[in-house]
C-alpha cells in the first residue's frame, strides 16, 4: 500500500510517496508562480496549483506500482479566497494568505463588529491574511465577481475538489476563514450574514482524518491512478506539519520555518487567549491548537539570499557564522517584508536593517536575517509563556529547518531544546498519515504519529548563549515600537 502526500505550498508544491510505515520512497517539487500585482498583495492562480499536481504525480509514481496508491492527503498554505462560479469555474486569482489588501475591512471587522464579538462567535480576531476580509474586500471593490460566487474553498480544497468532484473542507483549514465557530466546530450563522455569504456557498465540513470521496474517473486518468484511491479532507498546512511531526494530542510543540514562520502549541482542550494575539484552531487529530504565525520566515533568507546577495550556495553563506559569532552581532533585522501577523497584526510593516557600520560583513547581515526570524518567533513564543503554556522543547520543520546554524539559533534565541526528526517534510508527511489514517490503516492520528515519527537529534541551549540572546531580544523588542508610526508615511 502507498499513499501520496500533498504540501501545497506558496512556492511550490511537493509531492510525496510515502510507505505504509511512513518511510518516504520517492518525492517531487513542482513551482508556480507567485502574484504580486500591487505592494502587499499576493496572488495565485489556482489552475497552476492543479496543473502541478497533475503534472508532478505521474513523475512521482515513476518506476511504482501505481495501482498500490490506496490515499491522498493534503496540507494546504491556509486562508487564501478560492472562488468557484456556478460551473466550478475559477473566477480570479486566488488572494493569499500573505495578502494584505484588506486592512479596512480588518479594521470593520475588529472595530465596528467588535474584537470580543467576533471572538465569541469563532475564537479569533481578524487578521489582514484571513479569508472573511477577503470577502467582504471583494463585495467592495469586485462586486461583479463577487455576485458569480457559488463556492468559496481554501488552497487544499480546490485540488480535493479536482479529485473527487466533492467541495469539502477540513476543520483546522476552515479554523481560519473567521467563518467557523472554532469550539463547536460549524459554520457560524452570524459570520456569514456578517460577511454576506450563504451556507450552500461554503464548502462540506470534516475531520482532516476522513474520507471526502475517491477519485474521480477523470482525475483518476489525469493523475495515472484508479478510483479506488480515497482522498482524505487534508488540513492547513500548519496542522499537517504538525501531524507530520508528531505534534499531536496535548502540550506538544512545533515550530516550521517555511514561507511563513508558525509556531504551534497541541491541545486537548479548546483554549483562546485573552488578546487573541494567537490564533485559536482546531488540529487535525480531532482536538485543537495555538499558533502564532510570522508571515515572512525562511522568505527572508531567500530574499536575502537570492534577491539581494545572489546566491543559491545558502550553507556557503552561512559558513563563516561561527560559533564565537553568536550573541555577538550588533545588526538587527526586523523580518517583516510582507508586514506582519502575530503578534502585531499589521499589514503596513516592512522589513529593515540596523545598526550597521562600517566593519559589518556580509556575513553579519546573514546572520542578522537568521536572528531576526527567531526573535519574532520568540514574539509570539512570549504570548504563550505570558499564557502560563510552558514549552521547554520544540520539534522544528520547514526549508530553513535544514540549516544546523539556523536551528541552533532557535534553539538558543527561545532557550528550549529542539528536536529534529527524520524527515522535515512536515505538511506532506503529515497528509499522507492523514491519508493513511482516513483509509484504515491506523486507529487515529496520534496513533499513527507514535508509530511513524522519529526523533534522530536534538540541539540543547547553551546557558551563556541563551543569556546573550535574552539580552538581544530585549533590544530587538524595541525597535518594532519605535519605527511603527513611520510605516504609515512610508506605505507605497
Ligand atoms: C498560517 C498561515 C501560513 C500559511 C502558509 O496562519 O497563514 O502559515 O498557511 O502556508
Amino acid at each position: 500500500m502507498l499513499f501520496i502526500g500533498i504540501d501545497l505550498g506558496t512556492s511550490a508544491c511537493k509531492l510525496l510517496l510515502v510507505g505504509e510505515n511512513g518511510t518516504i520512497q520517492n518525492e517531487v517539487t513542482r513551482e508556480y508562480p507567485l502574484i504580486f500585482p500591487h505592494p502587499g498583495w499576493s496572488e495565485q492562480r489556482p489552475e497552476d496549483w492543479w496543473n502541478a499536481v497533475v503534472a508532478g504525480v505521474p513523475e512521482l509514481l515513476r518506476g511504482f506500482d501505481a495501482s498500490q496508491v490506496v490515499g491522498i492527503g493534503a496540507g494546504g498554505q491556509m486562508h487564501g479566497l478560492v472562488a468557484l462560479d456556478a460551473q466550478d469555474s475559477v473566477i480570479r486569482p486566488a488572494i493569499l494568505w500573505n495578502d494584505g489588501r484588506t486592512f479596512k475591512e480588518v479594521d470593520y471587522l475588529n472595530n465596528t463588529i467588535g474584537k470580543e464579538r467576533l471572538s465569541a462567535l469563532t475564537a479569533n480576531i481578524a487578521f489582514a491574511g484571513f479569508t472573511a476580509p477577503k470577502l467582504l474586500w471583494m463585495r467592495e471593490n469586485e462586486l461583479e465577481n463577487f455576485k458569480k460566487i457559488a463556492k468559496i474553498m481554501l488552497p487544499k480544497d480546490y485540488i480535493a475538489y479536482k479529485m473527487t468532484g466533492v467541495h469539502s473542507c477540513d476543520y483546522s483549514d476552515a479554523s481560519g476563514m473567521l467563518l467557523m465557530d472554532v469550539k463547536n466546530k460549524c459554520w457560524s450563522k452570524e459570520m456569514m450574514e456578517i460577511c454576506d455569504v450563504k451556507e450552500e456557498q461554503l464548502p462540506k465540513l470534516y475531520e482532516s482524518f476522513e474520507v471526502t470521496g475517491n477519485l474521480t474517473e477523470s482525475a483518476a486518468a489525469e493523475l495515472g491512478l484508479t478510483t479506488n484511491c480515497k482522498i482524505a479532507a487534508g488540513a492547513g498546512d500548519n496542522a499537517a506539519a504538525a501531524v507530520g511531526t508528531g505534534t499531536v494530542g496535548d502540550g506538544g510543540c512545533n515550530i516550521s520555518l517555511g514561507t511563513s514562520g508558525t509556531i504551534f502549541i497541541s491541545s486537548k482542550e479548546f483554549g483562546v487567549d485573552k488578546f487573541n494575539a494567537l490564533h485559536s484552531f482546531a488540529h487535525a487529530d480531532g482536538n485543537y491548537h495555538l499558533m502564532g504565525c510570522m508571515l515572512s520566515a525562511a522568505s527572508c533568507n531567500k530574499w536575502w539570499m537570492d534577491e539581494i546577495i545572489g546566491t543559491k550556495d545558502y550553507p556557503a553563506e552561512q559558513k563563516p557564522i561561527t560559533d564565537d559569532k553568536l550573541g555577538e552581532n550588533n545588526v538587527y533585522y526586523l523580518p517583516y517584508l510582507m508586514g506582519e501577523r502575530s503578534p502585531h497584526n499589521n499589514p503596513d510593516a516592512r522589513a529593515l536593517f540596523i545598526g550597521m557600520s562600517m566593519d559589518t560583513t556580509r556575513a553579519d547581515m546573514t546572520q542578522a536575517v537568521l536572528e531576526g526570524v527567531a526573535f519574532a518567533i520568540r514574539d509570539s513564543f512570549e504570548v504563550a509563556r505570558d499564557l502560563g503554556i510552558n514549552i521547554t522543547e520544540t520539534k522544528i520543520c520547514g526549508g530553513g529547518a535544514k540549516s544546523p546554524l539556523w536551528r541552533k539559533i532557535v534553539a538558543n534565541v527561545l532557550n528550549i531544546k529542539v528536536n529534529i526528526i527524520e524527515s522535515e517534510e512536515g505538511p506532506g508527511l503529515g497528509g499522507a498519515m492523514l491519508a493513511a489514517v482516513a483509509c484504515g490503516e491506523y486507529a487515529s492520528v496520534e496513533e499513527a504519529a507514535a508509530k511513524i515519527v522519529k526523533v534522530i537529534d536534538s540541539v540543547e541551549p547553551d546557558a551563556a548563549l541563551a543569556e546573550k540572546y535574552d539580552k538581544k531580544y530585549a533590544k530587538f523588542k524595541q525597535i518594532y515600537p519605535t519605527v511603527k508610526d513611520l510605516y504609515d508615511t512610508l506605505k507605497a
